[in-house]
């Protein structure tokens, strides 16, 4: 029970271990630092070793601790049955679970360039590749260390969607200059299908588990800027109230919020943070 307890009592992690997927990603690693920074355990999961390397070398820099880390493709069910496993052994416990690892095409490494993107050519591989990330390995995460809290009675799973789990893309903002409109870049379906297909995850999670002590909510964040080119950076904030796009730090606070016992009464929810975009 959490009555009672002071705000700031609320909000601490110490000791609770929590997997975060994809880890070695822009804002896995803000995820592990804001957990690290409240006292909790950041297991570090990620498909590239290399990524997982840097994120544990960079939370060893700021807090001081070794985190955990476990190179992994969370779309295989032996995999994430070792995750489990692992941190099992390390840990003994396992309190949170960030389901945040998402094939996302960047616009600023040009990802989207070409037009294979477009949906009359969209390759089914890619379709298949990531929904397999973004929605399969949320689903396996959650079946493997999910029932692990519901055993326990107690956990949190946290589902990293976006505001394009709410509203569709709006397409006009990834044009590029001298195409023709059917040469034109999109944002692919599947990140769609995968971000709204989250927030399904999470209703029927946290009413399946609702009275085994496991909460299940959604984050869904804005863009964050991370050195896109001034015409897509300009095209996408005429698109938000505040009128720019997040900084990588501007989640970080949420997530505690949300994986911790400061939003005890919350759960099947969705949590938008984008500026205000959405409301437009
Ligand atoms: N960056 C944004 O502007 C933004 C906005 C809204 C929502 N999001 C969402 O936030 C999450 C993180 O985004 P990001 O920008 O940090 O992405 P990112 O591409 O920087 O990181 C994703 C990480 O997932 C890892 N990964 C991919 N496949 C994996 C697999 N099979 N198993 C384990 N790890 C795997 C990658 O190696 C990568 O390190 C995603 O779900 C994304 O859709 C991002």
């Amino acid at each position: 029970m959490v009555a009672g307890n002071s705000v700031h009592s609320l909000f601490d992690l110490t000791g609770r271990v929590a997997v975060i997927t994809g880890s070695g990603g822009l804002l896995g690693l803000k995820h592990a630092e804001a957990i690290a920074e409240m006292g909790g355990l950041p297991v570090l999961v990620d498909i590239s070793q290399q990524r997982c390397v840097d994120a544990g070398q960079e939370i060893k820099a700021r807090y001081g601790y070794e985190a955990l880390s476990i190179v992994a493709d969370i779309t295989q069910p032996q995999a994430v049955a070792d995750i489990l496993a692992q941190t099992l052994t390390t840990f003994g416990r396992v309190d949170i679970l960030i389901n945040n690892a998402a094939n996302n095409p960047k616009v600023e490494n040009g990802d989207l360039a070409g037009h294979w993107s477009r949906l009359e050519q969209f390759p089914l591989a890619i379709w298949e590749q990531d929904l397999a990330v973004g929605l399969t390995g949320a689903f396996l995460c959650s079946q493997v260390i999910g029932a692990e809290m519901a055993r326990r009675g107690r956990g949190v799973i946290l589902n990293i969607a976006s505001d394009l789990a709410v509203i569709a893309p709006d397409q006009r903002i990834y044009r590029q200059p001298g195409l023709e409109d059917g040469q034109q870049p999109v944002k692919p379906v599947s990140y769609s299908v995968i971000k709204h297909g989250l927030i399904g995850l999470t209703r029927y999670l946290a009413t399946y588990w609702a009275d085994r002590g496991v909460r299940v909510n959604a984050l869904s964040p804005g863009g964050v800027y991370n050195d896109q080119e001034p015409e897509f950076v300009q095209r996408l904030t005429n698109l938000i109230p505040m009128g720019r796009m997040a900084q990588q730090d501007e989640y970080k606070a949420a997530v505690v919020f949300l994986v911790s016992d400061a939003s005890s009464y919350m759960t099947g929810a969705n949590l938008i943070i984008d500026g205000g975009r959405t409301c437009w």
